[in-house]
């Protein structure tokens, strides 16, 4: 009975989840001696991006808070010969930002490729949170104030170079907002707001944006949640292909297939899923 279970799950994930392949050469063909910043690039998807960046010949600036992991990368770019630039620092302080903005216009005069990647989930209900406003602020400043101030700091730069602004967000976002993640889903809601209005003004002068609705990926950051580790999901080396897939098409976002089906038919019986999530609270 368990071993039925396990294949079924097994096919379910594989269809849910189906590979993400990439080959070395397209990698390099697109990103070889391109400049790209990567924000979130200690850890998880930034990480494992960063490094397929590396294999791919790219020039990388690396942002994050871990400072000994961002060298480490660079080391490894520079040993093979590329550029390799880092700023540990963190995203939600406005001195730091501040600095680091100063510091990419000096650095960056042309930018190929900015993934903003960094990103905090927090889980908590709203009546958890009477005394923490904080979450908001913390999960606002990174998930969303962060992209607009990188963005704009390095819109000359992306305009010098034709570059692409990819942003990684959630395909949660696109189903009626489920309980707990009202931090979460305000940040993700409010930077998918912003990429699309930038997408259709900015791109007359020559940048593309995208988003890139992520489906559950284990990291860190998702396997917080005990029920998310047992759940079929994407390796953080398969969400770096689709973010390098997505950047080297004409498309505005990726969804999974799964998503582009049902999230529609999710609003419109969005009554009864409301419904549903005010009994399981
Ligand atoms: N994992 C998923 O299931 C999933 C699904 C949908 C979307 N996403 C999105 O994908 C992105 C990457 O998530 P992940 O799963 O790879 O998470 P992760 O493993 O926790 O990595 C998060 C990255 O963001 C950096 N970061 C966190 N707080 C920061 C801060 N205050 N200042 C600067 N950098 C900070 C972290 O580096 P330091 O700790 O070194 O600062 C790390 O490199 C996020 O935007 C997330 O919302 C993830």
């Amino acid at each position: 009975m368990t071993t039925i279970r396990s294949k079924i799950t097994a096919i379910g994930g594989t269809l849910a989840y189906p590979p993400i392949r990439l080959r070395t050469e397209v990698t390099r063909k697109h990103f070889c001696g391109k400049w790209v910043v990567v924000t979130g690039a200690s850890h998880g998807i930034g990480r494992a991006l960063t490094e397929k960046l590396i294999a791919a010949g790219a020039n990388i600036f690396l942002v994050a808070r871990s400072k000994e992991d961002l060298q480490l990368l660079c080391t490894k770019a520079k040993q093979q010969g590329y550029q390799a630039e880092y700023h540990a620092t963190d995203l939600r302080n406005r001195e730091d930002m501040e600095l680091l903005c100063q510091r990419l216009k000096k650095a960056l005069p042309q930018l190929d490729y900015f993934f903003c990647n960094a990103g905090k989930s927090i889980h908590r209900n709203i009546t958890d949170a009477v005394n923490r406003l904080h979450d908001y602020d913390r999960t606002m400043d990174l998930n969303y104030r962060a992209l607009v101030a990188l963005s704009l700091t390095l819109l000359p730069a992306l305009k010098a170079g034709k570059g692409r602004i990819i942003y990684s967000s959630s395909v949660s976002t696109l189903y009626p907002m489920a309980p707990g993640w009202s931090a979460y889903h305000a940040s993700k809601s409010a930077a998918n707001a912003w990429c699309e209005t930038a997408s259709s003004e900015i791109e007359r002068s020559g940048i593309r944006v995208h988003v890139a609705y992520l489906p559950l990926v284990h990291t860190a950051m998702s396997d917080v949640n005990e029920q998310y580790c047992s759940l079929p999901g994407y390796s953080p080396a398969d969400a770096a292909n689709i973010l390098l897939r997505l950047c080297m098409r004409k498309g505005y976002c990726y969804k999974p297939w799964w998503a582009k089906l049902s999230a529609p038919i999710a609003y419109l019986f969005a009554p009864v899923i409301r419904l549903c999530y005010k009994k399981i609270r």
